[in-house]
């Protein structure tokens, strides 16, 4: 029997629990709050802590009983740290140390962007380094060098807006409730990628040109929306989706193969929330096949944010020993650089 992992992620909108044996995973449960936030357009920070607060202990004896283990059996206790919304890692420190504490277990306290790089590691993908990882979500945008899955080493990252956040913003210019992601998606299906022709941020900057900036082609919709009117956006809106989805995803697949090229590895992976959305899948694995490199993509599910990657991640991270662990806290922000807990 492997190492089990009961872990529990708490950093945005996703009340998730979940529990894995080695890289199997057991038990996968997200209570999404997204619709609860839809009406407001975007995440409120207090709303979210406080769901968290009374979602969060069904979720986690969801978990366990989903997996048919007790929480006596567990060996490791793992909970996101950092980064997100401070109010909402709270609820999940807090839970996890608790459970750890009266349970007399280990706690492991991981990075969120560290799961989603690990995510990859999980049965059935199980992808092993050396590789580049792509990582897109409602906060973050990078690519990092994994020869380890203990320590990612970070090529490039946005600039400015995250990939999920311009997708995010371009959805409520195109009247698309939170989150846009898949309504963006949706939309795009039935429209033409060639209709508008949207800057696709930096050419090259950053120390490998692996940067990203996603500030322009938010900018360039909005003023493409300004142009058109309300009726002229009624009528294009599924061009305008179609082609801002493409300008967001192109620079993703360009960079990410580029890094791949430049590093000499054999294979790439995507993770994130946005790398739930089919375009961006599509041509990752096409880009990729050309050039001969293996591609990790995971379900749909392990993209999004849950907990079985917080459990991945903790295979790769030092195991505080009860109870040395109560002092232990949520950051909102990381460390610039490693992602690395
Ligand atoms: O990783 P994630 O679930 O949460 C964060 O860590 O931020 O990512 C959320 C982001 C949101 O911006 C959401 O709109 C985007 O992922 N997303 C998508 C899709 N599903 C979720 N973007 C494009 N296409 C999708 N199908
Ligand atoms: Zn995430």
């Amino acid at each position: 029997m492997g190492d089990l992992v009961l872990a529990i992620e708490t950093s945005c909108d996703e009340t998730a629990a979940a529990v894995v044996e080695g890289r199997a995973i057991r038990s996968n449960v997200v209570a999404s709050q997204a619709q609860l936030h839809s009406v407001y357009g975007g995440v409120v920070p207090e709303v979210a802590a406080r769901h968290h607060l009374t979602t969060v202990n069904a979720v986690v004896d969801r978990a366990l009983d989903d997996a048919g283990v007790g929480l006596d059996q567990v060996d490791r206790i793992a909970v996101t740290r950092r980064p997100g919304l401070i109010g909402a890692l709270l609820v999940g420190v807090a839970t996890a140390k608790a459970l750890a504490y009266a349970a007399g277990k280990p706690l492991v306290m991981v990075d969120h962007l560290h799961g989603h790089v690990a995510a990859c590691w999980l049965e059935p993908v199980a992808l092993d380094p050396p590789f580049v990882a792509l990582t897109a979500s409602g906060g973050h945008t990078r690519l990092d060098l994994v020869d380890d899955y203990a320590a990612p080493q970070l090529l490039g990252q946005t600039i400015d807006d995250a990939a999920g956040e311009a997708i995010d913003k371009g959805a409520r210019l195109l009247g698309i409730p939170y989150p846009g992601g898949p309504g963006l998606e949706a939309l795009a299906r039935e429209g033409d990628a060639t209709a508008f022709e949207f800057p696709v941020g930096l050419r090259s900057r950053g120390p490998g040109g692996l940067d990203f900036s996603y500030a322009g082609v938010k900018t360039a919709l909005l003023y493409a929306t300004r142009e058109l009117g309300e009726n002229g956006v009624a009528e294009r809106r599924a061009d305008l989706a179609a082609s801002y989805q493409q300008a967001i995803v192109r620079p993703l697949v360009d960079r990410l193969m580029r890094a791949a090229d430049d590093s000499g590895v054999p294979a790439v992976s995507i993770g994130g929330g946005v790398a739930a959305n089919g375009l961006l899948r599509a041509q990752v694995e096409g880009a990729a096949a050309e050039r001969g490199l293996r591609v990790a993509i995971p379900d749909r599910a392990l993209c999004t944010d849950n907990a079985a990657m917080i459990a991945a991640a903790a295979a790769f991270t030092l195991s505080i020993p009860w109870p040395d662990f109560v002092g232990e806290d949520a950051m909102a922000t990381a460390p610039p650089g490693g992602i690395a807990a």
